[in-house]
């Protein structure tokens, strides 16, 4: 019993390293689905919306100064996300939000659409 718990205890960690090695490397070759940024008034609005109720408290989108997560000004318009110093494409952005780096919360609850209101306000900051 003892042996089978400690493998099983073994093989969750194996697994979890492994997640955080894939989650943690900036793998620029890695296939991720093509993000098209929205400019509509309609998208970037609704985006704004959800970025002030669920994004807000953490990220301040008027500068580049951190308070629980880093300012998300011009996040767009870097070379490199601020954190896991991947690329600063909508595709790595939206992985963010799907399966993020590392202690924000997820919102892959969210539907693509959202996701993508989000995106569209992010690229006017
Ligand atoms: C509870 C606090 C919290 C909330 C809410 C939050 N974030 Fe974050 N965010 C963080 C932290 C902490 C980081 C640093 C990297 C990490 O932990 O993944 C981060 C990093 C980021 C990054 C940079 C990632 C990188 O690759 O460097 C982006 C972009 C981002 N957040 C966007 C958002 C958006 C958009 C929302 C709202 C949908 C949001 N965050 C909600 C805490 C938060």
């Amino acid at each position: 019993m003892r042996f089978l718990k400690l493998m099983v205890i073994l093989g969750v960690s194996v697994g979890l390293m492994y997640a955080c090695e894939r989650g943690g490397k900036a793998n620029p070759s890695e296939p991720v689905a093509k993000v098209s940024v929205k400019t509509d008034a309609q998208s970037i609005a609704k985006g704004k919306e959800l970025f002030e109720s669920k994004c807000a408290f953490c990220h301040d989108a008027d500068s580049t100064h951190t308070t629980v997560g880093p300012g998300l000004k011009g996040i767009l318009k870097r070379k490199k996300l601020p954190t896991s110093k991947r690329p600063a494409t909508p595709e790595n952005v939206m992985r963010q939000l799907v399966e993020p780096y590392k202690d924000m919360p997820s919102f892959s609850y969210l539907s693509k659409e959202e996701r993508e209101a989000i995106i569209a306000y992010l690229n006017t900051l």
